[in-house]
This record gives C-alpha cells, sequence and structure tokens, in this order.
C-alpha cells in the first residue's frame, strides 16, 4: 500500500489518478481544522470506542478500536460496481447507468449532491456541544460515532464533487467548510439544520425524524442512474442505519424511564425525568422539520429528476413499473380557507411519494414507544404522530394554520394553542435543567434507562469513552 493511499483510505483506486489524489490531499488539511473548530467540544483527546468503514464487504467492513476522533480515518467507500447497471426509472429506463456526468444534467446533480453534503457537516457543527452533557459513556460514544461518520459522508460527497464536477466541484467542496448552521450570513442550506440541538431530547429526535429523512433521501439517489452516486450512497445507508437506531432507541429509553415512574406512581419531574406531554411537542416539532426536508408536495423539480433517471423512489426495483407515466397522485391542499382535492401528475408527486414511505416508517417508530409504554402499565395514554399538514413551512400546508390532527383553523386560533403542540420556552428550560453530564462508568441520567445491550457486544458500563492520561 503507497503512502497516498494510507493517507486517505478508500477503495475507488485514488492512487490511479494523481490529479485527483491531490486535490482531495488539499482539501484534507481544511477539514480537518473544519474539524476542530466546529466538531465536538472538549472532547477532541478522547479516546472513544469508535468503528472505522475500513471496506464495503458486508461482513467485515469496519473495525471496532479506541481512536481519538481527530485521528479518525475517514475514507471513501463506494460499492463496487456490479456488472452493467442500466437506469432503473424514468425516461431513460433501461439505458445504461452513466459512470460520467451527463452534460445536460450536470447542474441538477451538483445541486442534489451538494444538497445532501451539506446536511452532514451541519449536523455535526448543531451537535457541537451536546457531549458535555451526555446522559451516559454509552451514549457519549454514539454521538461521537454518528458525528465521525456525517464526517465521513462530508467525504463521500466531496469525492464526487473533485471526480466528476472539476473546477465547480473543487469550490462546492470549500463551500461546505465555508458555511455554518446558524450563521446568519452563511448558514446551511437546509432550515432543519440550522436549529440548534443542544439537549439530548432534541438530538434523539433528530437522529430519529432528521436523519431518516437522510436515509429516504440516500434510498432515492441510490437508484441514481449516475452510478457513482448510487454506489456512494448505498454504503453510506450502511452506517446511517446506526444513527437511525440511535434516534430510534435514545427516544424509546426517555420513554421508558418516564413510564417506568409512572408506574411507581411517581411524578416524572419531582425524578429529573421528562413528561409525556414534553416528548409529545418535541415528537411534534422534529417531525414537522423533518416533513419539509422533503420539499413541495408539487413539485417540478422532483418531476425533472425523476424523468432524467437522476433520484428514483425508494426501492424503485420492487415496484411493478418504473415510469410513472399516466398516473395521478390525489392530494388535498388548502385553497380559500378549506381544503380541495387535487389530481397531480404522478411525477409531480415524487417528493410526496417518499414522504408516504418516511411517514411509515415514523408511524412504525412511534408504535414501539407506545408498546413501551404499555409494557410500562401506562394506561390511557400514548404518543402520536402529528398530522402532515400541521406546523409546514414548506409547500401547500404552509400556507395556513393546522392542529396536529390536521383540521385547518385560523391564525389566531393556531397562536393560542401553540405552546400546547410544540417546544415552548418552558420545556426548553426544564429539559436544559435535566442535562447533566454523567461520566462514570455504566450510570445513566435522570431522564433515560439503560439501553438493552452495549456496542459490538461490550457491556453497557463497558469504557466507551476514555479521557486522556486515565
Ligand atoms: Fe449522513
Ligand atoms: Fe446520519
Amino acid at each position: 500500500m503507497s503512502q497516498s493511499l494510507e493517507t486517505i483510505p478508500n477503495n475507488v483506486d485514488l492512487g490511479s489518478d494523481r490529479r485527483l489524489q491531490r486535490a482531495l490531499e488539499q482539501w484534507q488539511p481544511n477539514f480537518l481544522s473544519w474539524w476542530r473548530d466546529v466538531g465536538p467540544e472538549g472532547f477532541q483527546q478522547h479516546d472513544v470506542y469508535l468503528r472505522t468503514a475500513i471496506s464495503v464487504d458486508p461482513e467485515g467492513w469496519a473495525t471496532y478500536d479506541y481512536v481519538r476522533m481527530p485521528d479518525y480515518r475517514w475514507g471513501i467507500f463506494l460499492v463496487p460496481k456490479s456488472g452493467e447497471r442500466t437506469i432503473g426509472f424514468g425516461d431513460n429506463l433501461g439505458q445504461p447507468a452513466w459512470d460520467d456526468v451527463p452534460g445536460e444534467h450536470r447542474n441538477a446533480l451538483r445541486r442534489i449532491i451538494v444538497t445532501q453534503a451539506d446536511t452532514e457537516p451541519a449536523s455535526v457543527e448543531q451537535q457541537r456541544q451536546l457531549g458535555k452533557v451526555a446522559p451516559s459513556i454509552y451514549d457519549l460514544r454514539n454521538l461521537f460515532q454518528v458525528n465521525v461518520e456525517e464526517g465521513r459522508h462530508l467525504w463521500a460527497m466531496v469525492y464526487l464533487l473533485h471526480r466528476h464536477f472539476g473546477r465547480d466541484g473543487r469550490e462546492e467542496a470549500e463551500e461546505l467548510l465555508a458555511r455554518r448552521s446558524g450563521s446568519s450570513d452563511k448558514p446551511r442550506i437546509l432550515n432543519a439544520f440550522n436549529e440548534p440541538i443542544d439537549d439530548w431530547l432534541s438530538f434523539f429526535m433528530f437522529a430519529m425524524f432528521t436523519d431518516r429523512d437522510g436515509k429516504y433521501q440516500l434510498a432515492a439517489l441510490a437508484e441514481s442512474g449516475f452510478d457513482p452516486l448510487a454506489r456512494t450512497t448505498r454504503f453510506m445507508l450502511t452506517e446511517e442505519a446506526h444513527h437511525l437506531f440511535v434516534g430510534e432507541m435514545g427516544v424509546d429509553r426517555v420513554v421508558q424511564r418516564t413510564a417506568g415512574l409512572m408506574r411507581e406512581g411517581k411524578e416524572p419531574r419531582k425524578e429529573g425525568a421528562i413528561p409525556l406531554d414534553i416528548i409529545q411537542r418535541y415528537l411534534n416539532q422534529w417531525f414537522t422539520l423533518s416533513l419539509d426536508l422533503f420539499g413541495g408536495e408539487v413539485s417540478s423539480n422532483a418531476a425533472d429528476f425523476f424523468a432524467a433517471g437522476l433520484k428514483g423512489r425508494f426501492r424503485e426495483d420492487d415496484l411493478a413499473e418504473h415510469k410513472a407515466m399516466g398516473q395521478s397522485y390525489r392530494l388535498e391542499v388548502p385553497e380559500n380557507g378549506k381544503l380541495v382535492e387535487e389530481n397531480v401528475p404522478l411525477r409531480n408527486a415524487m417528493n410526496e411519494v417518499l414522504r408516504d414511505e418516511y411517514v411509515k416508517d415514523c408511524q412504525r417508530a412511534v408504535d414501539r414507544w407506545n408498546k413501551t409504554l404499555a409494557k410500562n402499565g401506562v394506561q390511557g395514554l400514548s404518543l402520536a404522530l402529528p398530522h402532515r399538514r400541521f406546523h409546514r413551512g414548506v409547500g401547500p400546508h404552509s400556507t395556513a394554520k393546522f392542529d396536529p390532527q390536521g383540521r385547518m383553523m385560523s391564525e389566531a386560533e393556531f397562536e393560542a394553542h401553540k405552546d400546547e403542540w410544540l417546544i415552548n420556552e418552558a420545556d426548553r428550560k426544564y429539559v436544559k435543567s435535566v442535562m447533566n453530564g454523567v461520566f462514570e462508568r455504566g450510570k445513566m441520567a435522570s431522564f433515560i434507562a439503560p439501553p438493552a445491550k452495549g456496542i459490538n457486544g461490550m457491556p453497557v458500563d463497558f469504557e466507551y469513552v476514555r479521557a486522556p492520561g486515565s
């Protein structure tokens, strides 16, 4: 293995393309200084029990070991080409997939890749203060695992930009390190990625709902006719599964703790746990913010991306047909104070089609949390997904106000109930008040139950994060 292959781990034979390799080696120190500046604060010298991607082999793609985060080996891994792939949907159905960017789709592909890429560093920035108030070192390790892998996802996208988009791509790669989550002059591209995440309930909700949008976007791109994009997103999905687990099970453990106290007749607040109504408001807020990430219900961009073969549907292969022509999608949209039915050509409703899959998946998780409530003897109380019309900032539903059941209401009515439905100041204050860092092996903060098992077969009380010199 040559020196250069050591510098940037990869399975794309980077050493055979000296120009590309040099360009990425120039970007690498900028990435590292970005990581030092806005990556996890206060833990850069700690040893963290992390998994590192070393190949795309389904059996042995990762190793686990103690690593200091700045020494993490961020690499470039694409699922290998499998025979002659053809485009699986749209107007180019059946044509050979592209190994290079077709000129006519260059701008669209660049935009798709940059939008996806931007979310990766954004989430690391959003979460940088969380370590200090981690509920356990098990959770601390999971946070850092997510963070380093979002860093690797940035590498995955930057590789595509450098490899396939020439000078424009290199400039975009620099910009990805220049924008900042929440900044007023250079914010991140998508809204949900400019919201601060400074408590762990928000983090779990983010990993559950917002990262899950990422899963569906990546799954749609994994169908892409631009083969390098399909192959890179396929491997990203492997890592992503853990992030979604962290979110879903994180919320589940918060629910379990609260339910356990309720069963004992205790008041969750008195015990430093989080009452169900607060959990519901966090759920409402993060679910709806994440719904917006799919884009408008009716979208000509979405139709163009599908027609061109750039972005497919979730598990396109499993569908009966792949052209989506001559079909329509029934939508209800607000118009002059009431909901009216509209039939949209299916291709124009592709954002909504993907959102449908997402909502189903979110409902499955909510059902799990409700099972946890029931198992712990909580009767007559449950969590629920709000209606997808509720609290939208994008698309036709953003032009009117709806309650969490999806009923249209006046602005004044909405305002009067807003604090019951969305995170209010008192919630934020209370949730923050129970965020106290717990760094003793095997111990958990007051608001969360321990996990059912540890990471990579290790016990729950394993020393997942070690302070320097300990
Ligand atoms: Fe990611
Ligand atoms: Fe993720």
